[in-house]
Order: C-alpha cells, then structure tokens, then sequence
C-alpha cells in the first residue's frame, strides 16, 4: 500500500500552476518508456483553473497527440449541459490544444447509464494494459467534495469502492441524478493519483483524512490508496 503524501500551496492559482507543470513532466516521463499516456480527469470546478493555464501557457510544451484522455466520471448529461464534465473539458481545455478526437474518450452521458458504465469499462479494458484484473491508468486526477466523496462514490455508495466493476452508475445523494463513474478499485489500480483540493469547505474533511482522525474512513476519499502507485494530495484552503 503507497504512502500517501500531501502538499500544500498558497492559493488555487499557484496550485493549478504548480500541477500543470507536474502533469508536463509526468507526460514526459511516461512517453518515453511508453510512447502514450492514459490520463482519466476529474470533472467540477477545481480542474477549471488547471485546464485554462494548460490551454494558455502549455500549448506548445506537451505533446497532446501522445496523450489518451479518459474521464473519472460523468453526469448522465449530454455534452453541452452546463453540468457535463466533458463540455466543461472540451470547452476550456480541448478546443484550444492541438489533440485527435480519437485521443479523447468521453464516457457518453446521454446514453442509458447502466450501459455506459458496461460499454466505458470495456473500452477501458481494451485500451489499456490490465493488472488485478483491473485497467491501469497512468495518471488519475480527483477532486473531493465537502462530504468527502471522490469520483462519484458518495458517502452513502460506499459499495462502489469495492467489487469487480470498472465503471459503476451512481446517483447524487442531494440531487438524484445519475452519474457514471470509476470505481475505487480501478482508481487505487492507478500509477498516479492525485488530489487537487481547493476550497474551507473541504478543510476539515481533508484534515480528518491525512490525519487518519474523527472516523475518517466515513469518506470515499479516504479509502483511495494506491495499490502499487502513488498518491498525492495538493491542497489549498
Ligand atoms: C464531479 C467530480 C467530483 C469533484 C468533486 C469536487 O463530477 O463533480 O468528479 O468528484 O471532483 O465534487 O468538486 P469541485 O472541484 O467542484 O469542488
């Protein structure tokens, strides 16, 4: 089980900074021993200022066309919902890099969520390579919500953690609505998690967790360790 390490940075914007120049040496150093990396992102609002800086500063610095991107969930939404992951991706990051549609893979919000998360996981299966019976990611981005949820394993789905399913369907405890999502034994399969946290609200949940304290392992972040990776959690307040 990884050591899970933790940094912290002064505000959102030295954060998301700081991460886009970790995601360009990452890329690097994957693409050399495997001439491609699998990448699945978050969706919400912390990757916004990430995305943007990648698509301002980091154009011309990586190289997207060896860059497959998978997502780590998706709201049962079509594409140019305002609540779509992928709209907010393709809006603020892929319109703006030079990247073949074929690198980018949507989990397909519009269609019937069971057979989603079937057809996601088989393509996950198929395109990348397999250890533990389980897709191995490259790199893993997250976000956590002030419930402590992850993905969209929510603290009443604790279930979604476990089990043989890649993909899962889960539902928004607050608002009912569907959503497909990794489950946590494909997330703790991956080469690379991080967590970009920002935002008081999550400062007690992220506490509790580093701190192994006050019942954390109520979270679903809480159970994301990487079986044979790393896990890093970059942090602002
Ligand atoms: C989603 C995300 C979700 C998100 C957290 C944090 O689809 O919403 O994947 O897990 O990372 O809810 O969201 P914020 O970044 O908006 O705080």
């Amino acid at each position: 089980m990884s050591e899970i390490k933790f940094e912290i940075f002064q505000n959102p914007l030295e954060l998301a900074k700081g991460f886009a120049d970790e995601f360009r040496k990452i890329c690097e150093e994957v693409i050399i021993v495997r001439s491609k990396i699998n990448v699945a992102l978050s969706g919400g609002s912390t990757p916004k200022m990430f995305f943007t800086i990648l698509a301002l500063e980091y154009k011309n610095k990586i190289e997207w066309s060896k860059i497959d991107f998978y997502w780590v969930d998706e709201r049962c939404v079509k594409p140019d919902d305002e609540e779509s992951n992928y709209g907010m991706t393709k809006k603020i990051l892929l319109n703006n890099i030079e990247i073949p549609e074929s690198n980018i893979q949507r989990m397909i919000g519009e269609n019937d969520p069971e057979r989603e998360a079937e057809r996601y996981s088989e393509i996950l299966k198929k395109n990348l390579p397999v250890k533990n019976n389980f897709p191995v990611f490259d790199l893993i981005l997250l976000g956590v919500g002030e419930d402590g949820h992850t993905a969209s394993i929510f603290p009443d789905q604790m279930d979604l953690l476990n089990g043989e399913k890649v993909c899962a369907v889960a539902i928004h405890p607050a608002t009912l609505q569907k959503r497909i999502t990794l489950t946590g034994n494909t997330i703790n399969n991956a080469e690379r998690i991080y967590f970009l946290v920002t935002g008081k609200g999550k400062e007690n949940v992220v506490k509790d967790i580093l701190e192994k304290r006050n019942d954390y392992l109520k979270y679903p972040a809480a159970h994301i360790k990487a079986l044979d990776g790393i896990v890093k959690w970059w942090i602002t307040f």
